[in-house]
């Protein structure tokens, strides 16, 4: 059952946390066992309310009642739209219509036509620019682009007075967090292996993106004492942590050295292939990290996707399969190569039975992204004898 939480961030300011545990496929298509929140703010004025995105729609009847615990819905002078994704904007229709206010929306200008084609709703609704500053009952809301953080119309709202940054999808990770803030190590702990996965599955795109903004937000010299995302835990202890370990990402730099190997395997032989070579490189000092399609385990492209973003290095295990490659290994290239898209070091090891899958193929599949083969395995079968010694010798290829 979905939890909220209410609680005072700063002064007026009120955080409405919802803790989805239902939604299994984040955009049905990221598997996330261990939830999302989505973090609702509003922030309370003599002359109004201002509040700031939403939950997704399925919450709409549950946000409206968690908002009566901070305002009454008729003294919403504003609505900010940071972001026109559904899992944030779900709830303002059914809040427009049920609140007995007539709000001004305001958002990034491509907001107005979104919320028409999204969910035919004709608002008040008022573009903001770049930089633009908004007062309210003597609160001062400065309105910043951070474009494809994580569409082109995600802005961000920093509250001057209280040095708070609402960033919705920015800065953001998957999972229910045991708390809202990060005041807990242990739970920063749990909590950044889940911002991984989130940002390389949902944002990493655009991960170019959010070294730009980092740096926008850099050079803008604004106190932030707090970031307060629209997904997980708020930051006020440290918001260095999340800024720096998004940048990082961001670049795709390792974390260590980690080596990521991902193969299918039918009935076991590039599975053998693979066990040598997972020996041979944490002989030679390296973390490996398998992820195995096989007959009893299919790993989840969402948590390789986030594994092998600070990897160093990756290894691809793969059968022929109908004169091509398996084709879930395939889909994995393919959003490795949309979502990750690093100068990595890439080995690739392939199995047959009776004609091996056309090297062309492969590296055709890979040709144009930063990753960079730096050698091809091809055994007839299961690996023996001189194919053990040439995979031996190929984990040695990572400097
Ligand atoms: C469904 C299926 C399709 C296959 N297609 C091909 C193929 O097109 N060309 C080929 O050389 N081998 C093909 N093979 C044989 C396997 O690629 C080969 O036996 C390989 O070593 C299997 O490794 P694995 O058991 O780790 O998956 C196929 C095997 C299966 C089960
Ligand atoms: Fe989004
Ligand atoms: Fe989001």
């Amino acid at each position: 059952m979905p939890r909220t939480h209410v609680d005072k961030v700063a002064r007026d300011l009120y955080v409405l946390r919802l803790d989805d545990d239902e939604t299994k496929y984040f955009e049905a298509i990221w598997y996330i066992p261990k939830g999302v929140t989505y973090n609702s703010y509003v922030l309370v004025t003599d002359e109004g309310a201002v509040l700031f995105d939403s939950w997704k729609h399925t919450y709409s009847e549950l946000f409206i009642n968690t908002l009566h615990n901070v305002v009454d819905p008729k003294d919403i002078k504003y609505v900010v739209i940071h972001h026109m994704e559904p899992d944030h904007s779900g709830s303002i229709p059914k809040l427009l219509e049920r609140c007995g206010c007539n709000p001004t929306v305001l958002g990034h200008p491509l907001v107005g036509n979104m919320l028409r084609s999204f969910y035919g709703v004709e608002a008040r609704f008022t573009p903001v620019k770049d930089m633009e500053e908004v007062s309210v009952g003597g609160r001062n809301l400065k309105f910043i682009y951070i474009p494809w953080l994580h569409w082109p119309d995600t802005i961000a709202t920093y509250i001057k007075d209280s040095g708070i940054l609402l960033t919705c999808d920015a800065f953001g990770g998957f999972g229910i967090p045991p708390a809202i803030y990060d005041d807990d190590d242990a739970v920063v702990e749990w909590y950044l292996p889940l911002v991984r996965k989130y940002l390389a599955t949902v944002v990493g795109h655009y991960r170019e993106h959010i070294v730009k903004n980092v740096d926008k937000l850099a050079k803008l010299n604004l106190e932030v004492r707090t970031i307060a995302p629209a997904h997980g835990l708020i930051w006020r202890r440290n918001p260095k942590i999340i800024v720096d370990i998004y940048y990082r990402l961001a670049r795709a730099e390792p974390s260590g050295r980690k080596v990521v190997i991902v193969y299918d395997s039918m009935y076991g032989f590039v599975e053998q292939a693979v066990k040598v070579l997972a020996e041979e490189l944490s002989r030679r000092g390296y973390e490996v990290r398998l992820f195995p399609f096989t007959d009893r385990d299919h790993a989840h492209v969402s948590d390789i996707i986030g594994e092998v973003l600070d990897s160093y290095a990756v290894i691809l295990g793969l059968s022929t399969y109908e004169g091509k490659i398996f084709p879930q290994m395939e889909y994995v290239v393919r959003l490795l190569i949309d979502k990750v898209n690093a100068e990595k070091p890439v080995l690739l090891v392939t199995t047959y039975g009776w004609g091996k899958v056309s090297e062309e193929y492969l590296r055709s599949l890979l040709k144009g992204s930063q990753f960079k083969v730096v050698d091809v395995v091809h055994i007839h079968g299961a690996p023996r004898g001189e194919d053990i010694e040439r995979l031996r010798q190929a984990a040695g290829k990572f400097p």
